[in-house]
């Protein structure tokens, strides 16, 4: 428990127990569900609770700063579970609160928690007084479910952004960027964008849109750091990725069965390199599919090496393309190498899938037959170059 800001108080917990959020995404460095409370002069609200896991650790944290019967809102900015999960518990403690949440939010209290009275809708922009603060409440459907809203405290000047500008890893370090170094959590905010976020970037433009004309001086997210000193920062990370701006780097993700495909990397690499450009080198049956999303949206320059297989590509790329429309990543620059043996073609097969994410295809495909030849490699090397330059030009 601690006070983010005068009278408004960080009650969240570190998540380093889960392997794989939604049963997806790994967590090396586990997740934090961040819960908050603010009490103003005259009424006192909850924002948000924590996976039920966690509750007892979390009642614990609210207890401390307020007792239960003070408790007169809970505000529910999103209805996924990781943040909604302890809502009957603090209820069964706090039976007087009642519930704020965006209208679309109705029907799905009444799914998951079979509550319907003292359950309240809110408006666009709807404001709700607490004494000397004061609680706004945005729409920003899509961010990450349809329901979801953020929170604006007028007082503090302060944004519970529920999903947008969170990060995967927990808060162990400290709570704030004021309290550690911001650096160790930009790959999690990204691969937490990338993973989670990214698939409605239309609508976290939108969402950007709206809330950035508010003076805005705390973003506490719902997960990860909040952020006090350099809240420009995060920002400007949030309008890169929302435009789909990666960096001006490459990422080549490889897989090979035999070792054929394998063996043109190293050309690849050396082309890139001599074009002054950063590699990053994943393999995409080994290196978790999480990290080669977020990877993807870090690079701008993307070069696809894998093998023919059963007429199509090898199937953890099929995994990866898949993703990359599933996930809405677009506008990367890709160059394509790999092996087949007889009438392969899987290289321009997931170009054409590609194409439809307005992704930019560097020609030729280096298909070849079997073991790379000699001019192959030299072919590899200059695929590299171009790529990087292509990418350097942007
Ligand atoms: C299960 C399997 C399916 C394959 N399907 C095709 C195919 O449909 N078309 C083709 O040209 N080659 C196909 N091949 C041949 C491989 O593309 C070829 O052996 C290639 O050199 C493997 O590259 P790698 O050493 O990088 O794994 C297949 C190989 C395997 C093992
Ligand atoms: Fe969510
Ligand atoms: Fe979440």
């Amino acid at each position: 428990m601690k006070e983010i800001s005068p009278e408004i108080f960080y009650v969240g917990v570190d998540d380093y127990e889960t392997d794989l959020f939604e049963s997806m995404w790994p967590l090396p460095e586990g997740v934090s569900y961040n819960a908050y409370i603010v009490k103003g002069k005259e009424k006192v609200a909850a924002i948000d609770t924590v996976k039920i896991p966690f509750v007892e650790e979390y009642l614990e944290k609210v207890e401390k700063v307020t007792s239960f019967d003070k408790i007169d809102y809970i505000i529910l900015n999103h209805m996924e579970p990781d943040h909604t999960g302890s809502l009957l518990k603090l209820l069964e403690k706090a039976p007087q609160a009642k519930i704020y949440c965006s209208k679309k939010a109705v029907a799905m209290v009444k799914s998951l928690f079979n509550l319907e009275e003292n359950v309240h809708g809110v408006e666009e922009a709807e404001e709700l007084d607490l004494g000397d603060k004061k609680l706004i409440f945005y729409m920003d459907p899509l961010v990450h479910w349809p329901e979801t809203m953020v929170t604006y405290e007028a007082e503090s000047k302060t944004l519970f952004s529920s999903d947008a500008f969170g990060s995967f890893k927990g808060l162990k370090e400290g709570i704030t960027d004021e309290e550690v170094d911001y650096h160790g959590y930009i790959d999690e905010t990204i691969r937490y964008f990338s993973n989670i976020v990214s698939k409605y970037t239309k609508y976290v433009k939108k969402a950007l849109d709206k809330l950035l004309p508010i003076e805005i001086k705390i973003i506490a997210p719902a997960h990860g750091l909040i952020w006090k000193k350099d809240v420009k920062h995060i920002v400007s990370l949030y309008q890169q990725l929302a435009d789909m701006q990666g960096e001006k780097s490459i990422l080549v993700l490889w897989g090979s069965m035999y070792g054929n495909t394998k063996l043109v990397i190293d050309a690849v690499v050396e082309g890139i390199e001599e074009a002054g450009l950063k590699v990053t080198i994943l393999d995409v049956a080994r290196d978790h599919l999480s990290y080669q999303i977020k990877e993807t949206a870090k690079n701008q320059g993307i070069i696809l090496g894998f093998p023919t297989y059963d007429g199509e590509e090898f199937p953890p790329v099929s995994f990866y393309l898949d993703m990359m429309r599933r996930k809405n990543i677009r506008n990367r620059i890709v160059g394509f190498f790999g092996s087949s043996l007889w009438s392969g073609r899987a290289l321009k097969k997931a170009a054409d899938k590609l194409k439809t994410l307005d992704w930019q295809i560097v020609e030729p495909l280096l298909e070849f037959r079997g073991k790379p030849a000699k001019e192959l490699l030299s072919q590899a090397k200059e695929l590299g170059k171009q790529v990087a330059q292509k990418v350097k030009e942007l």
